[in-house]
């Protein structure tokens, strides 16, 4: 079985109708520790000096590191969405830089952000290993979610069932990346289901948008 993103899209997504309405300019977000700003094409350096990593790339599917800058910034273009969000707006994007808010450089260290409308939305992160085990990417996962629950949504129209199911967002980990699947459970994601990809136990977590 092919193991890159789209598989993973195409095993473990299910559909879900887009009432998102996306800005087409994101707010910056400042957490206890962190910065936060929308991703640029610029910021392909600083993320190549991990997404070039054997150790980073294995938790990731395709499991190769990226070979150049260029692939880098390939997968910084590829977070703008492909479909419209319920307004029918294309082009826009919510995912952000990561940089640490006593750092007087700004330098960037990770991103998070969501990464595709369609089939359904999901949350991606990263961040260098020089970070890792400091509680950045829960913290920055809980305010890009928050951000992401707040902002408005083209509302389905009333309908008669009671059982209207909830807005979800989701997630596909690899099962042995102990530190992502922390992460989202620290945020409140639930596993919904499990699948085999290439060799990896892939699970699928969900966050319901809380009730208004
Ligand atoms: C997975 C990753 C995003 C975690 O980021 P992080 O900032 O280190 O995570 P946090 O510090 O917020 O840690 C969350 C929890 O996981 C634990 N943890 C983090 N890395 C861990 C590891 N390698 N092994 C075991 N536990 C780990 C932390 O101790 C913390 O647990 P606690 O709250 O009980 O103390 C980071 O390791 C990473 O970027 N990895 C490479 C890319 C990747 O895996 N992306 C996600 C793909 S789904």
């Amino acid at each position: 079985m092919k193991s890159d993103p789209q598989a993973v899209k195409d095993v473990v997504y299910p559909c879900q109708d887009t009432h998102v309405i996306v800005p087409a300019s994101v707010d910056r977000i400042r957490t206890k520790n962190l910065y936060l700003r929308p991703l640029e094409i610029g910021d392909a350096a600083a993320l190549y000096e991990f997404r070039s990593r054997q150790d980073v790339a294995d938790w990731l599917w395709p499991k190769v590191p990226h070979q150049n800058i260029q692939e880098t910034e390939a997968n910084i273009l590829n977070k703008t969405f492909k479909t419209p969000d319920a307004s029918g707006a294309l082009g826009r994007q919510f995912t952000f830089a990561v940089i640490s808010a006593t750092d007087p450089t700004q330098k960037v260290i990770g991103a998070v952000g969501i990464n595709g409308l369609v089939p359904s939305p999901s949350i991606g992160y990263g961040i260098h290993p020089d970070f890792w085990g400091k509680g950045y990417v829960s913290e920055a996962v809980a305010a890009v979610v928050d951000a992401w629950w707040k902002l408005s949504r083209e509302e389905p129209e009333p309908r008669m069932e009671l059982n209207v199911e909830r807005e979800k967002l989701f997630a596909a980990v690899n099962k042995a990346n102990v530190g992502s699947v922390k992460v989202l459970q620290k945020n409140g994601f639930e596993i919904v289901s499990e699948a085999s990809l290439g060799g990896d136990t892939v699970v699928l977590f969900a966050l319901e948008r809380p009730a208004r």
